[in-house]
């Protein structure tokens, strides 16, 4: 047994090289890992821990959700806005569009004896509204005619027209919602065109200027002496109805000055 001690067993791979002291030192200080300056690659271990972390921690958060469903996650009372595709189809009308529609019902009391067409009936001696300077023209004349009625000459288009009179229209027309409709509806039709359109606002001065008056057929003579202008109020955008010129005003109609006395008759 001693002698084996003392004799290192040569058949062993180490050993072959020699039995030199220095000669096994060296052996052995090969045998360890050389330190290496690469990235280690990450441990088992550690890589399933946090996968199983990161599991864990899913399952308990979509757990407490409701399985990350929507209508779990909002607080309770809130509602959920509406789709904005839903809305795609329906096409805001304009504010003139539907100034326009409202007018045309209101006319049909009017179109009994200035026509569908506002062309007048001159067999009843009843002028046209259109092409008529009284409807395109100055605003306050209009709603006052509207209002107040008409009676005594009146020249419409160089023709001048007597011999029957129009009682005050101010039944079909009992709100300035309904008045500003008339008023814009024959002032945009039977071929008229001008650029200002009437508002609530407007209107609601026309039947404060006529309240103030007193009653009473208008004629043409009163129209052009004492109200031959502008309703007062701001102009608006037709798209809109709302007043021009605003930040957001985009097709503004600027208000057109009182200019038609000369023209008128
Ligand atoms: C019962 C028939 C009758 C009805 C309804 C009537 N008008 Fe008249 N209108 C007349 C007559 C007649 C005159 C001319 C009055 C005169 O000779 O002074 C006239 C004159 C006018 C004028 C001035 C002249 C011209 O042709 O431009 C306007 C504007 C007018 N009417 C608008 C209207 C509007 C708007 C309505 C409906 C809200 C209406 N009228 C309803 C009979 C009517």
């Amino acid at each position: 047994m001693s002698d084996s001690l003392n004799k290192p067993d040569m058949s062993r791979v180490d050993y072959r090289e020699g039995a030199d002291v220095q000669e096994q030192h060296a052996i052995a200080a090969r045998e360890k890992d050389e330190p290496i300056s690469a990235s280690h690659p990450v441990s088992l271990t550690l890589f399933f821990l946090c996968a199983i972390l990161l599991l864990a921690g899913g399952a308990f958060y979509g757990q407490m959700t409701g399985g990350f469903n929507f209508t779990q996650l909002t607080p309770s009372g809130y509602t959920m806005a509406p789709d904005p595709r839903a809305g795609v189809k329906k096409v805001e009308k304009a504010w003139f569009e539907e100034q326009l529609a409202a007018g045309s019902t209101i006319y049909k009391t009017c179109g009994g004896c200035h026509k569908s067409a506002g062309e007048g009936d001159p067999a009843q001696n009843i002028p046209p509204l259109a092409g008529s300077e009284w409807v395109t023209g100055n605003t306050e004349r209009l709603a006052l005619i509207i209002l107040n009625g008409m009676k005594g000459p009146v020249e419409v288009e160089g023709k001048v027209w007597s011999g029957n009179n129009m009682a005050s229209q101010a039944a079909s027309v009992p709100t300035p919602e309904k008045l500003a409709a008339i008023m814009n509806y024959v002032r945009h039709n039977f071929g008229n065109e001008t650029d200002v359109w009437v508002s609530e606002e407007m209107a609601a001065e026309a039947m404060k200027i006529s309240e103030e008056r007193g009653g009473g057929q208008t004629t043409a003579e009163e129209l052009n002496s004492a109200h031959d202008k502008m309703l007062p109020g701001e102009a608006i955008d037709k798209q809109t109805g709302k007043p021009a010129g605003g930040a957001e005003g985009g097709d503004a109609t600027p208000a057109e000055p009182a200019q038609t006395e000369a023209e008128a008759a």
